[in-house]
């Protein structure tokens, strides 16, 4: 049986900055920003959005082809959780009304948590060949000004409908996995800034994707000239191309200039948006199927996923026939085109106002509302949200 991704659907916060401007103020070389890490532009998250509206909006893409009667699950892979123990998912679940009978759940496990909710998507509808699963990757990516992790900010996220007979891809029962208790990136439940070992993050990431890799080509006997490209985790563009060069020198020389064409459409929009975390792998190959117009039904990608921590796991997808009819190029590069430039002081503001932790009471600001939902505030220790 097909199972995959049947939809896609993609939210992004309407608010952005130009990291030439951001360099340019902490003293940096733009260059370093946009050739040494590979981002140009970030999206700004004002304080009403967070992973429930940005999740909710994500899904309105496709709302009307999700089968009320046939959705059975409903899972967001998220590190950017509003609260301890409730799943954002039950927010998302009212605002987008769906049925009681969905199973409602939130998964974690920093960037990968989105590739963990596909797997347990893919695998319901396995089960439930006649049913629909919802996955929800969600993130807002936050470092803190002026921290060498401010230029990989970001924030996006990315939905897929899973269902037997996908539109747009099959997901391949052929993963390999790697997970090792490591203290690469973490966040700590006081503060909602990530912190980091950055090189050394860099370096693991490295490591698992070539352990994966070469563990994949000896179980399926097959090299990199089986796909028509690699997509990777993008916690910035330049990461996913130190991984792909890694192992570039087992191509022909036809195929490496390919694979790096290609590697480049994957990275299109996360250098407007920057890391949305288990968003990002998704936005990548959203990014590739909206840019590159070579790609063909049938086309094997090879994808890795890297959640901190860490988990690794390589997978492949083959691209379902008309599949390019299933997307909205045009409607998510016109959504990029619409934002809000934002000044570097704007940003500033914007970044610091944000939900205290502690019981006060708090308001979002009105002028930032944008998008099908909104925070409006957290009174009582209890968040209201809003559909405009
Ligand atoms: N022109 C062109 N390039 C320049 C330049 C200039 N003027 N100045 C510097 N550069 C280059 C450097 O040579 C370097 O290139 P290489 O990496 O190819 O050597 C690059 O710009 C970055 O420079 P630095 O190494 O000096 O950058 P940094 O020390 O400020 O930090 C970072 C970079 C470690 C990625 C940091 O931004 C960070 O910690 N980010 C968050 C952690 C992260 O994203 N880790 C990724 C792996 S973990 C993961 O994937 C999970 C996740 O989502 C977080």
């Amino acid at each position: 049986m097909r199972i995959g991704i049947d939809r896609f659907g993609l939210a992004i916060p309407d608010l952005y900055v130009d990291l030439r401007e951001v360099a340019l103020r902490r003293g940096d070389e733009p260059d370093k920003y946009t050739i040494g890490i590979g981002q140009d532009e970030q999206a700004v998250a004002p304080s009403s959005q967070d992973i429930v509206t940005l999740g909710a909006a994500a899904v309105m893409e496709f709302r009307g082809d999700i089968d009320d009667d046939r959705l059975g699950l409903l899972v967001v892979g998220t590190e950017s959780g509003v609260d301890s123990s409730k799943a954002s998912a039950l927010y998302i679940h009212r605002l987008l009304g769906l049925p009681e009978s969905v199973r409602c759940l939130e998964i974690k496990e920093a960037c990968y948590g989105g590739t963990a909710a596909l797997m347990m998507a893919r695998d319901y509808v396995a089960a439930h060949p006649d049913k629909q699963a919802l996955v929800i990757a969600a993130d807002i990516a936050r470092y803190g000004l002026a921290t060498s992790g401010e230029v990989t900010q970001g924030a996006a996220a990315v939905a897929m409908l899973v269902s037997a007979a996908p539109r747009v891809l099959d997901i391949h029962d052929d993963s390999i996995v790697r997970s090792e208790d490591i203290q690469d990136f973490w966040r700590p439940l006081y503060t909602d800034c990530a912190l980091t070992r950055g090189k050394y993050s860099t370096l693991k990431y490295i490591e698992f994707f070539d352990d994966v890799w070469d563990r994949y080509r000896e179980a399926h006997g097959c090299g990199l000239d089986r796909f028509a490209a690699l997509c990777f985790h993008l916690p910035f563009s330049k990461m996913g191309l130190k991984a792909l060069r890694s192992v570039l020198p087992q191509a022909g020389e036809e195929q490496q200039r390919k694979l790096l064409e290609r590697y480049q459409a994957s990275t299109r929009y996360c250098r407007r948006i920057g890391n949305a975390y288990t968003g990002s792998l998704y936005l990548g190959i959203l990014s590739l199927l909206e840019n590159d117009d070579t790609l063909r039904a049938g086309d094997e990608l090879g994808i890795f996923s890297y959640g901190s921590g860490a988990v690794g796991e390589f997978f492949t997808v083959s691209l379902a026939e008309g599949y390019a009819g299933n997307l909205d190029r045009d409607g998510h590069l016109a959504r990029l085109a619409h934002r809000r430039k934002l000044s570097v002081d704007e940003y500033e503001a914007v970044f610091s106002d944000k939900i205290p932790y502690s019981a006060k009471d708090y308001r979002t600001d009105e002028k930032y509302h944008a998008g099908p939902f909104v925070l409006t505030d957290v009174t009582g220790q209890e968040r209201h949200y809003a559909a405009r």
